[in-house]
């Protein structure tokens, strides 16, 4: 063996127990009690816990967007994931006028793989939808490549699907074995609103929230909704943050249909009311943060299983560019940071006993594993696996603070927020990327992987 994790808790989605774990080029090769290996260096994990590594299942890294592009890197945005206990990450590959879904992910490979410091997957996000497309599917799923997306919002910038796109791509999925996402938002609702706040010359970043409220967001999620039951096709709702969608998406999954729904830390921490302070635009994201009502429903959806996966729509931009929109919401690039804060957040609200460790895990690990296809390899420490695995102190205070992030991005939404609990060391596939508040992997690293959904 190359190394063995000695004496720590392991958590998994369903168990904990007490257990060595014995790695091998980069798998896990043996669990169990007192694993000895004279050639294998030894880690001891005693008062620890034992993680699977966090999968982030949306992620928008050096992504084109809202007039400049997303400022980290492949290279800061993974190096700031392992640093958060994160060792997967699925990017969004924006599909171009004319190319096709295998071309598209593979364009976004050539930047990413020399620069990924862990592994990563894409979603393609269909914005060309054409016949010659809806034949790719199958082509796609072989390939490896079984998750796309569709924005129903994004109308100017050339992303936005209508419900015949949207039906069409659900119904190819279904057949192919593909999952469809999607982000939902009513985008006339949103440009007759913004248009009259500008009108009126409310300008702030608070009306950046008024423009999307609540139910701007909720008819679309009821809208997906009823075209995948209607057709019968599974979906997955991208960054859920309203109580009505939460309450829709249960609804669905009662019936039986097979529908997910992800939401990020930020719908589970803040509240619309950071759009009224100073530097609110600093917050500026889509869909907004919500109402307390909506935060607690999100809380409540994790409980219960309604919420499926936590991720973190990582889409960060520098304050200069923020400031953009100083005088104006339409101005400000859509989009906050997260990719080193969900695990810690989450494990640090299980360790105040807001919810399970197991839970955290399932929603950050496990769950995105199967719902994405790669649970062959990634989402639980089981022998056979990628030896993807986190060491957390649930001693250690943290206070996130943009000096002791990983990014390349000059501020956090997260500044001062204190945690109870920290990772400690991170291994990627057996290898030791993070440790103690530094990072240690290197560039080039990460390896995209090819997936598969089991239904
Ligand atoms: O504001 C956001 N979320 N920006 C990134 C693009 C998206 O909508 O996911
Ligand atoms: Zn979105
Ligand atoms: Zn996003």
């Amino acid at each position: 063996m190359d190394l063995i994790i000695k004496n720590g808790v392991v958590i998994m989605a369903r168990d904990t127990y007490k257990a060595d774990i014995g790695i091998k080029n980069g798998k896990i090769v043996s669990i169990g009690k007192e694993i000895e290996d004279n050639e294998a260096e030894v880690i001891d994990a005693e008062g620890k816990y034992v993680l699977p590594g966090a999968i982030d299942a949306h992620t928008h890294l050096e992504m084109p967007f809202g007039g400049t592009i997303s400022a980290d890197s492949y290279e800061a945005g993974t190096r700031a994931a392992a640093c958060g206990g994160t060792t997967t990450v699925f990017d969004f590959a924006l599909q171009q006028k004319g190319h096709g879904i295998i071309q598209t992910a593979k364009e976004r490979d050539e930047l990413c793989a020399p620069q990924a410091c862990i592994d990563y997957a894409f979603h393609v996000v269909i914005s060309d939808l054409r016949p010659e497309i809806l034949d790719e599917f199958q082509d796609a799923v072989d390939y490896g490549l079984p998750s796309f997306k569709v924005y129903m919002v994004y109308k100017k910038e050339g992303l936005m699907a209508d419900d015949g796109v949207l039906c069409q791509v659900l119904e190819k999925a279904k057949e192919t074995g593909a999952l469809i996402s999607v982000h939902a938002e009513n985008p006339d609702l949103i440009d007759i609103r913004t248009e009259k706040y500008l009108r009126e010359g409310k300008t702030s970043a608070w009306y950046h929230y008024m423009s999307r409220p609540e139910f701007v967001e909720a008819e679309a999620d009821k809208r997906a909704i009823h075209w995948a039951k209607s057709l019968n096709a599974p979906l997955y709702i991208v960054h859920l943050a309203n109580k009505e969608g939460m309450e829709e998406v249960k609804k669905a999954k009662d019936e039986g249909y097979e529908i997910y729904a992800e939401t990020c830390p930020q719908y589970l921490y803040f509240t619309n009311e950071i759009y009224k302070r100073e530097d609110g635009r600093n917050f500026v994201c889509s869909p907004p943060m919500k109402g307390k009502e909506s935060l607690d429903s999100l809380w409540k959806g994790i409980k219960t299983g309604d919420i499926s996966t936590i991720a973190t729509d990582h889409c960060p931009f520098q304050t200069s560019e923020k400031d953009w929109g100083k005088d104006d919401f339409t101005k400000i690039p859509n989009g906050c940071m997260g990719i080193e804060n969900m695990y810690p957040y989450m494990l640090s609200e299980a360790n105040k006993g807001r919810i399970s460790f197991n839970k955290v895990v399932e929603v950050c690990s496990t769950n995105p594993a199967k719902i994405f296809g790669c649970d062959d390899q990634k989402g639980s420490i089981v022998i056979g696996k990628d030896a993807d695995i986190v060491i957390y102190d649930p001693k250690k205070e943290f206070i996130i603070s943009k000096h002791n992030m990983h990014s390349d991005v000059d501020y956090t939404i997260w500044e001062g927020v204190k945690l109870k609990g920290y990772p400690v060391m991170t291994f990627s596939r057996g290898k030791l990327v993070f440790k103690d508040g530094e990072f240690v992997g290197k560039p080039g690293w990460g390896k995209f992987l090819k997936r598969k959904i089991k239904r």
